[in-house]
């Protein structure tokens, strides 16, 4: 009996590190969320997990790729299959892009220096948001990955203009603008909870802290957190706690139109991607627009309660103006059978903001670096399994909507 038992009892070896320890047991996307929840004081969490009004455009994102299965090929010899495509003409390690995502050194000191440098890692684009707590010289100075500049339309055109110069000196790739925030969505777990950028350390804050000390730690511990492309100028760089919602409805423009794409044309030579499209008929005019891509967004259901699936979009859109811009998708991105669901519907990558932000939050850069690969390795299985040896076998013939009521 000795014997058997020896023969089957293995313990895993301890491990000491206790972020490799975490990241170990984090089998997919939603195990590093509810480890991001556990960690991040509720705030903090919500703000990134959250969205607009009702969340009815958060989980339909989700839902859709739920809806949408495949229809998988045997027998076609995947003994090798090769994940890479290309993107703006550059080669890409797998379809997928880092969505901009607003204030990372909220989740993690390092912020967006952590996810470029796992970007770069990865073989993939980093796109750093205009509301970055890092700013573009500092991830540029870490990064000789692809980086695109993601910009909202402030007010103060000559601020937009100086930031696409300096993007162009840093050796940013392409500008990715976004057209969905005319003004800002309303969260209502951020309203719940009078959440402000950066962070207000009031009394609830303090008791979270306390309950999330590791956090609470770095932050205390670390430089203020401010706008990192707009310190000192005018508009108010974060380093008075701001409401989001005050900010970017004071700040950025809602005059934006279809005449602004030439002034972005006329200040910035490189690929513009526009993102926050919806709709065909908008997919038409940025076509006619002469953009380079499109990002089919509803800004991960934070803007426009309402708005439809993304993945809805991609396959109508494809049909469009498929052969004369690439499509660029995002909204609910958990898992690299994603990503091959929505390249087969015709796009050409997408976009993750949230996934990479629980990594950051669970395990720091080595977080991001986590997630990453679990979506390449999710993306080259679900090839391998689908009977598809590389991104040019994947075609609207491997998936199907569900029925209704299946
Ligand atoms: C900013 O763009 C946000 O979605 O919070």
């Amino acid at each position: 009996m000795l014997r058997t038992l020896r023969s089957v009892m293995r313990f895993r070896r301890f491990e000491r590190d206790p972020v490799l320890r975490r990241l170990a047991r984090a089998a997919s996307v939603e195990d590093l969320r509810r480890i991001a929840r556990r960690r991040l004081p509720g705030g903090v969490f919500d703000y990134i997990d959250g969205g607009a009004e009702d969340e009815r455009t958060l989980r339909r994102n989700a839902a859709a790729f739920e809806a949408l299965e495949f229809r998988p090929r045997v027998l076609r010899d995947v003994a090798k299959v090769d994940t890479t495509t290309t993107l703006l003409g550059r080669p890409l390690d797998f379809p997928l892009v880092l969505a901009p995502t607003g204030f990372s050194r909220i989740v993690d000191p390092e912020g967006e220096l952590a996810v470029a440098r796992a970007a770069e890692r990865a073989g993939l684009p980093y796109t750093l948001s205009t509301l970055s707590t890092r700013s573009i010289e500092e991830v540029a100075a870490v990064s000789r990955g692809r980086k695109w500049f993601q910009v909202y339309a402030w007010r103060d055109r000559e601020l937009v203009k100086e930031m696409l110069e300096r993007a162009e000196t840093w050796g940013y790739e392409a500008i990715l603008v976004t057209v969905d925030t005319a003004v800002l969505g309303r969260r209502e777990r951020d309203i719940r909870r009078g959440f402000t950028l950066p962070p207000k350390i009031g009394l609830e804050t303090l008791l979270s802290g306390a309950l999330h000390p590791g956090w609470t730690w770095d932050f205390v511990r670390g430089e203020p957190i401010a706008f990192a492309n707009v310190v000192g100028k005018s508009v108010g760089d974060g380093g008075d706690a701001v409401k989001l919602s005050d900010y970017i409805n004071s700040q950025f423009d809602p005059g934006l139109s279809w005449r602004d794409i030439e002034w972005f044309r006329e200040h910035w030579k490189g690929p513009i991607i526009l993102k926050g499209v919806q709709t065909v008929a908008d997919a038409e005019l940025a076509a006619e627009a002469g953009v380079e891509a499109i990002a089919l967004s509803n800004h991960g259901g934070r803007q426009l309660d309402g708005a439809p699936p993304v993945l809805e979009l991609v396959a109508p859109v494809a049909d469009a103006v498929g052969d004369r811009v690439e499509i660029i998708c995002d909204g609910g991105i958990r898992r690299g059978s994603d990503l091959v669901k929505a390249v087969a519907l015709g796009a050409r990558a997408c976009m993750a903001g949230r996934a990479y932000l629980y990594g950051l939050a669970a395990g720091g850069e080595r977080g991001v670096d986590h997630v990453l690969e679990h979506l390449r390795e999710g993306f080259e299985r679900t090839l391998v399994l689908t009977g598809s040896r590389s991104v040019d076998d994947l075609s609207a013939d491997l998936v199907r909507w569900r029925p209704a009521g299946d």
